[in-house]
């Protein structure tokens, strides 16, 4: 979703910042803009899709006939061909992702108020702008966009009192919802001013100047250490200085965190898509997450063992998550109640939070997310926390809000994602709940011995396989794709384990390929849903979960009566198929692994033969932080 990048210093500002906003790109967003400071003015460029279009359109206002920039702005824009810096420079520059008003260049950010005198982006949504907007024009300011922003640069405006940071403390308790601002005020061109309430900030030093992003990965290369803002800090970039400040106007002393692992550069190494390059990462995300949890010879969470402490009291294991994140809890769930002998169940973080809670300290809270930003989960995860409950992460981004609030976490080690559909952070998320799963069983005395060893044996060939997956899957997964790619409507089958892998299946086609998909639960399907399928409509049935198989092929018999063309997922031999793809047998909670291979490359086959966005689907954000 939208990304904030600001820089104060001493190099060129626009390039900088439109590398930043390159670096927030698989975020997901429909428009971008930047701001200049110059001599008691700031100067915007925005524009209406990607970032081309922006680059286009400052090279306009830069060259073109009627250019209004000074020598300085020039300066900021393209660097100095005599290597001239700007001694006062700043910017602001912003990716957005459409909630309130279309993707136009009016409503794309930066927002600046009527007179001038405040320009600002902001990430969140401002819940009472309609109310902000009346008063505004009561008072006589009419706002100019559809956005829930403008109104926070207007009212800077209208309580301005020359002192931004003021300003700031008399305007921000007026705002309901949430917010990360970056802010230029026309008489001060080398200052940026920040704020930050449940939408994430960070800020940087770097040895030119100083930066501001909404995400780490914005500030690579420049810094690899940041400061984290807190809901309620206020912040003040200069060239030289980050200082920070809380509401009441104190200043607040911040330790810089550094991150323990390098982001590498979002580089598709070759690959035609991201998508494809993280699904090859997939057997190295899966052994590097899984090798500090069974370095020790058996499963240990290391730091994350504090959620653990007094297993025996678990009575309850409950998953939050969103999307795939969600499937992998339903995936947890199964696990930790076979191995660990304690019920278990996966709520959707946004339904969760409309819930009556009924969490105490003896339930186990698992949050799980790739971004570590998802503001359900995140909303969830304060609600059981404020419940009592123990709460444990399973988090990809360090630093990430949910990371530094979820008390303990186990990180997923799967780099970078950058196609907005999840790949490689997924099959991370599923080794990390395996080896919990795991830990919790040998606590709580439920798994040990014989069962113990044939698991974490399982564990341990399990990149292997992947990669062996991966190879394999390939072919047959495009001859697959070609008979599906036509279609409009596609259903996913499974029971038990099957059927979460089912779930993400189907969301991995439709989010990429656009064709509508739905997972059921195979026996679900005759209560209503079977009235759907035809001759020839597509029906991927996943039989991999030992036990359920039989069930699950009665029920592909009942799609295939009414005719539907099955292909069947599955490492029985036994299982027959109109399209049957074979994978390694291997032990019988894993299966799920090894069916999201070839889903993901079916969904990546199908998406490529429609000409899809597959990196950046239509509507989609990497990063989903509002509500
Ligand atoms: C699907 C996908 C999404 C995410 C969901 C949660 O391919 O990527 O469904 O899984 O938006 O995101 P995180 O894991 O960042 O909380």
């Amino acid at each position: 979703m939208c990304g904030i990048i600001g820089y104060a210093g001493t190099k060129p500002v626009a390039p900088i910042l439109l590398e930043g906003l390159e670096r927030l790109e698989y975020r997901g967003y429909d428009s971008a803009g930047i701001a200049l400071a110059a001599e008691n003015t700031v100067v915007r460029t925005r524009a209406a899709g990607r970032l081309a279009n922006l680059r286009a359109a400052l090279e306009k206002s830069v060259a073109g006939p009627g250019a209004n920039h000074s020598e300085s702005l020039r300066q900021q824009t393209r660097g100095s061909s005599g290597g001239l810096a700007a001694p006062q420079a700043a910017g602001v520059g912003h990716t957005r992702w459409a909630t309130h008003g279309a993707p136009t260049e009016q409503n794309a950010h930066p927002h600046q108020s009527n007179g001038g005198k405040y320009t600002l982006v902001h990430n969140g949504i401002i819940e009472n702008y309609q109310a902000l907007r009346t008063f505004l024009a009561k008072n006589g300011t009419e706002c100019r966009t559809e956005t829930d922003t403008e109104v926070i640069a207007q009212l800077l405006e209208f309580y301005d009192t020359g002192n931004p940071l003021e300003t700031l403390r008399r305007v921000l308790p007026q705002l309901e919802g949430s917010y990360a601002l970056a802010v230029l005020y026309y008489a001060q061109p080398g200052i940026i001013y920040a704020a930050k309430r449940k939408s994430p900030l960070l800020a940087a030093q770097s040895h030119h100047g100083t930066l501001l992003a909404s995400d780490a990965a914005a500030l690579l290369p420049l810094s690899r250490a940041h400061y984290r803002l807190e809901d309620g800090d206020l912040a003040v970039l200069t060239r030289h200085s980050i200082r920070f400040f809380d509401g009441e106007g104190q200043e607040q002393i911040k330790t810089p965190q550094v991150m323990s692992r390098h982001i590498s550069a979002a580089e598709k190494k070759g690959y035609e898509h991201f998508m494809r390059k993280e699904m090859a990462e997939q057997p190295e995300a899966v052994r590097l997450t899984l090798e500090p949890l069974l370095r020790q010879g058996g499963p240990h969470l290391g730091s994350a063992e504090e959620a653990l402490r007094g297993a025996d009291r678990i009575d309850r294991v409950l998953f939050l998550g969103c999307g795939s994140a969600w499937h992998a809890g339903m995936c947890g769930c199964v696990v930790i109640e076979e191995l660990a002998g304690v019920p278990a169940a996966a709520a959707l973080a946004s339904e969760f939070r409309s819930q009556v809670v009924t969490i105490n300290q003896n339930t186990l809270v698992i949050v799980v997310s790739q971004s570590g930003e998802t503001a359900d989960t995140l909303m969830a995860l304060r609600q059981a926390k404020a419940a009592g409950a123990r709460t444990l992460g399973i988090i990809n981004v360090e630093g990430s809000s949910i990371a530094e609030e979820s008390g303990s976490v186990i990180f997923t080690r799967a780099g970078l994602e950058v196609a907005v559909a999840t790949t490689k952070a997924y099959s991370a998320q599923l080794a990390a709940v395996y080896a919990l799963a795991a830990r919790l069983g040998q606590l709580r005395g439920t798994l040990g011995g014989g069962k113990m060893r044939a698991f974490l044996h399982a564990l341990a060939a399990l990149p292997g396989l992947l990669e062996e997956t991966l190879a394999a899957s390939e072919e047959e997964m495009l001859r697959w794709a070609e008979e599906i790619a036509p279609k409009e409507h596609a259903y996913f089958l499974g029971r038990n384990l099957d059927w979460a892998a089912a779930l993400e299946g189907s969301l991995k086609l439709k989010e990429i390929s656009y064709i509508h998909a739905e997972a059921y639960a195979a026996g679900e399907l005759k209560h209503g849903t079977i009235s759907l399928i035809e001759q020839g409509t597509p029906v991927v049935s996943v039989c991999m979960r030992p036990g359920v198989v039989a069930k699950t092929m009665s029920n592909n018999e009942e799609v295939r009566a009414r005719g539907a063309a099955v292909y069947c997922l599955t490492n029985d031999p036994s299982v027959t198929a109109r399209r049957r793809f074979l994978l390694p047998a291997c032990h019988p909670l894993l299966g799920v692994s090894f069916a999201a291979v070839p889903l993901q490359l079916l969904a990546y086959h199908c998406a490529r033969l429609r000409g899809c966005d597959i990196d950046k689907p239509r509507s989609l954000a990497k990063s989903v932080t509002v509500e």
